[in-house]
């Protein structure tokens, strides 16, 4: 059996790696709800990778086993990048998904359809208490609508819109969006380091 501590208190994160790892027996998840006393470390990382290394290595002192860690965010060239690493606080420290929304949609709203593409990034950092294991990073590439659309999802999925399709990430099912996501892609490139052990 494997112990795997998912290092993230976003719920959303945790379910969707729930999901995506189900069908492997032998895996035992475990999140940081289990350590309702845990303080996340900041995160000052320049990139993705970093903050995914950072946070799993800190999360990598409370428990003896494995520790997988995501950091993700979405990315508009056209906007230099922004979100980016700051995905999460893009309306400031403290703010709700839905003002860091309300802020993409204001900063790209003079960009014609040719410059609305995006991607979301998922990096991830697998490491165990001897040190870092794996990590891997994958995208999702699409483009940014003007406003929101559907209900489910988090984050900025209300927004996106995957090459290819035509309906958001907020309109699809969870299990759809599990099975061509940044997360998922970026799962099943780390998957051979968590299952060959
Ligand atoms: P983190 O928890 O510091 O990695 O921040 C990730 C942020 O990126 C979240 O708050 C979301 O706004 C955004 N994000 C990451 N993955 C997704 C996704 O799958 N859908 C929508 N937004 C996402």
């Amino acid at each position: 059996m494997i112990r795997l501590l998912i290092a993230t208190s976003n719920l959303h994160k945790v379910r969707e790696i729930r999901n995506m790892l189900g069908r492997y027996e032998e895996i035992e998840l475990i999140s940081l709800r289990a350590f309702p006393e845990y303080e996340p470390p900041e995160e000052t990382g320049a990139t993705f990778q970093e903050n995914a290394l950072l946070k799993a290595l800190h999360a990598s002192k409370l428990h003896s086993g494995l520790v997988l860690a995501d950091d993700s965010g979405l990315v508009v060239p056209s906007l230099q990048g922004e979100p980016g690493v700051y995905s999460a606080r893009y309306a400031g420290v403290g703010a709700t998904e839905a003002d860091n929304r309300k802020k993409l949609v204001e900063r790209m709203s003079g960009l014609d359809e040719g410059l609305r593409g995006g991607h979301f990034v998922c990096a991830l950092a697998l490491v165990s208490p001897l040190g870092v294991i794996a990590q891997e990073e994958a995208r999702c590439e699409g483009v940014i609508l003007h406003k929101e659309r559907g209900g489910q999802g988090h984050g900025y999925d209300s927004l996106f819109v995957k090459e290819g399709y035509r309906l958001t990430f907020a309109e699809i099912s969870e299990e759809t969006k599990n099975q061509v996501s940044h997360r998922r892609r970026a799962l099943d490139k780390i998957l051979p380091a968590l299952i060959n052990r």
